[in-house]
């Protein structure tokens, strides 16, 4: 049974074609990665946003804890997340992320410095009352959605 499984995974495997086999292999970490960091993003700048727009009452402690988190995600080392070749034109549905990010990296950077101030912002915001959060809500949305709509595909 064993050897079967083998058997009939290798020729499975043989009758793909390599270059698409690898490929997405090869920058499945890499996506996943990042994918996960964006989420994170949201899930912290979520319940900031909650406050903000008064579905959840303002709370300093937890707005304090929100946007440190969002402060230390805009930190990680992105670096090797962002693999030549893992783009959305090269891999299609297995990542937004488009061939422009790659070719234009000064704006990319832009984008990150842009949004690490405006999270550091939001950090030094949050916990002072809600007024402070709310002002520092428009600047970190600005930052996400600027680089959004130069560098990730538009959700169908
Ligand atoms: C420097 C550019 C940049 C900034 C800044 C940025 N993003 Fe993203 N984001 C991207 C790219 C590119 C993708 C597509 C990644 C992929 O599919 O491989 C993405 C994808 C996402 C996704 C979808 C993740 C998934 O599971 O497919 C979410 C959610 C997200 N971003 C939230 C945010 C939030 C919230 C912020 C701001 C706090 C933010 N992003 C800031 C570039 C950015």
């Amino acid at each position: 049974m064993r050897v079967f499984t083998k058997s009939l995974l290798m020729a499975i495997a043989m009758s793909l074609p390599a270059g698409a086999a690898s490929s997405a292999d090869e920058f499945d970490g890499a996506i996943k990665a990042r994918k996960a960091e964006m989420v994170l993003r949201a899930f912290y700048l979520g319940q900031l946003g909650a406050m903000a727009k008064g579905n959840v009452e303002y709370n300093a402690e937890a707005a304090t804890g929100a946007a440190n988190s969002l402060k230390i995600l805009t930190q990680l080392d992105g670096k090797n997340m962002w693999p030549k070749g893992s783009d959305n034109a090269a891999l299609g549905d297995k990542t937004e992320a488009l061939p422009a990010l790659w070719e234009n990296f000064p704006k990319v950077i832009e984008s990150v410095k842009a949004l690490s101030a405006a999270a550091d912002g939001m950090a030094d915001a949050a916990g002072k009352d809600l007024a402070s959060l709310q002002a520092a809500m428009g600047p970190v949305g600005q930052a996400c959605g600027a680089c959004h709509k130069q560098f990730r595909k538009k959700a169908e």
